[in-house]
């Protein structure tokens, strides 16, 4: 019997596309595994009124690890007018998922690799003084804090009495003091203190494991100055544990624009949820972008690995597809670490990186193509046809071979 049961949740559109191809690769480096189907997304919000439905949390809670492909959202009045008929007017309300998800098994660690592969076309180049070019190795690890801060969803518009009442303690709440309620919106930003420790000491503990010399602490203390403050604070602290790796720390205004200057100085980045999701992004850019963009969300007990893109709607229906299955594929990979796998997700590392490199098969995003059927009349590769590459390169033959047990 496999040793691992792994929860699948293609979700929508393009997901349902990629996450077979990881699949592939998956059975390719010899990963012996039974894949359990588990429904997530817009179809579920249609026809039950709850886009995840809880045998799928169940699913989860028993097998503790899950692959994720991406689901589709949409604002509220169009969720309620897609709602099927006999759920409309219930009281149904749409809730993201994925956020869910990261509520419900607490999955407080968010981590995105951002590694760029030599050859890839969309790496970020400089200039150089002497009038050339040159193509900094981009290695950074973000490690977002996924549960609280500004994310953590405690906001309103025209906000009760006893909240108005309470900010009215607050001396530099008074420009706001006779603000009419319809007028006013506020979201929180919550940072606990364990929490604020666990996302730091995951960063040192991943920083010390791969040998990266320094963590960065990327907030903005000087303005934020508790919320940030207990951040840097609890950085500081966790670093002392840590006396071989470097603390440095940096606004997340200023990295922004550092970052497209000396890349390849920073290793692992540490923030809290609004902040690290744009750095994490502002540095997929450098390295690729959506089609390069991996994640896990890891939690005490339960862990779940999935690409940063969405559902990509309008290319979702394309035969061939035409997206890009890598940064699924790497998602699986660094759920083989989590696993402690670890050189199978070498292995898949290293068979993306000589497709890359080799550069023969490119998506039509790799390309600079505008996407859609035209692209593989150019010349771009379809999405099962990067993963034959992919594939090629492990020695692996190159059927489709994925099948989805239905045994829980
Ligand atoms: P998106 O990530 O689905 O697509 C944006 C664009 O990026 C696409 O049109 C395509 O040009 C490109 N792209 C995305 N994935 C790619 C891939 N693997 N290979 C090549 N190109 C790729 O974001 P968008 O269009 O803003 O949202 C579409 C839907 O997805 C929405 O309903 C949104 O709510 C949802 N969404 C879901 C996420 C998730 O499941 N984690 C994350 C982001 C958006
Ligand atoms: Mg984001």
């Amino acid at each position: 019997m496999p040793k691992h049961t792994i929860i699948t949740m293609p979700g929508d559109g393009i997901g349902n596309q990629v996450l077979p191809e990881a699949i592939r690769v998956l059975d390719a480096v010899g990963f012996e595994a039974d894949y359990v189907h588990a429904d997530i997304g817009w179809e579920c919000w249609r026809k039950e009124g709850n886009a995840l439905p809880e045998r799928t949390i169940e699913l989860l809670r028993k097998h503790k690890v899950g692959l994720f492909g991406a689901i589709t959202s949409k604002p509220k009045k169009e969720a309620e007018a897609e709602l099927a008929p006999a759920l409309k007017d219930k009281g149904h309300q749409y809730f993201s998922p994925i956020v869910s998800m990261r509520q419900i098994f607490n999955l407080d660690i968010c981590m995105r690799p951002c590694l760029s592969f030599p050859g890839n076309p969309l790496n970020f180049i400089r200039k150089t003084p002497a009038g050339g070019y040159e193509e900094p190795r981009v290695d950074v690890v973000v490690f977002r804090q996924n549960t609280e801060g500004l994310y953590a969803g405690v906001e309103w518009t025209n906000p009760p009495a006893q909240v108005t009442d309470a900010l009215r303690l607050h001396s530099k709440f008074k420009p706001f003091n006779n603000v009419p309620g319809d007028e006013l919106a506020i979201s929180v930003r919550i940072i606990t203190r364990p929490a604020a420790r666990r996302i730091c000491e995951a960063a040192f503990r991943h920083a010390v494991k791969f040998g990266y010399k320094s963590v960065t602490i990327c907030e903005k203390p000087n303005v934020l100055r508790e919320t940030s403050g207990m951040m840097e604070e609890t950085a500081k602290e966790v670093q002392r544990q840590y006396p071989g790796v470097e603390l440095w720390s940096t606004n997340i205004d200023a990295q922004t624009m550092w970052l497209t200057k000396n890349p390849e100085d920073y290793g692992v980045i540490v923030a809290s949820n609004l902040f690290g999701d744009v750095i994490s992004d502002a540095f997929a850019g450098l390295v690729g972008g959506l089609g390069f963009a991996a994640s896990g969300n890891i939690g005490e007990e339960v862990a779940v690995f999935e690409p940063t893109h969405g559902s990509a709607p309008k290319y979702a229906e394309l035969d061939p597809p035409i997206v890009n299955p890598i940064a699924m594929i790497l998602s699986a990979a660094m759920m083989l670490d989590h696993l402690g796998e670890t050189s199978k997700a070498d292995q898949v590392r290293e068979a993306i990186a000589a497709v890359v490199e080799e550069g023969k098969v490119r998506t039509y995003d790799m390309m600079r193509l505008a996407g859609g059927a035209k692209a593989i009349s150019l010349g771009a590769a379809s999405t099962t046809e990067m993963t034959d590459a992919i594939l090629s390169k492990l020695g692996a033959p190159v059927e489709k071979t994925y099948a989805v047990s239905s045994r829980s």
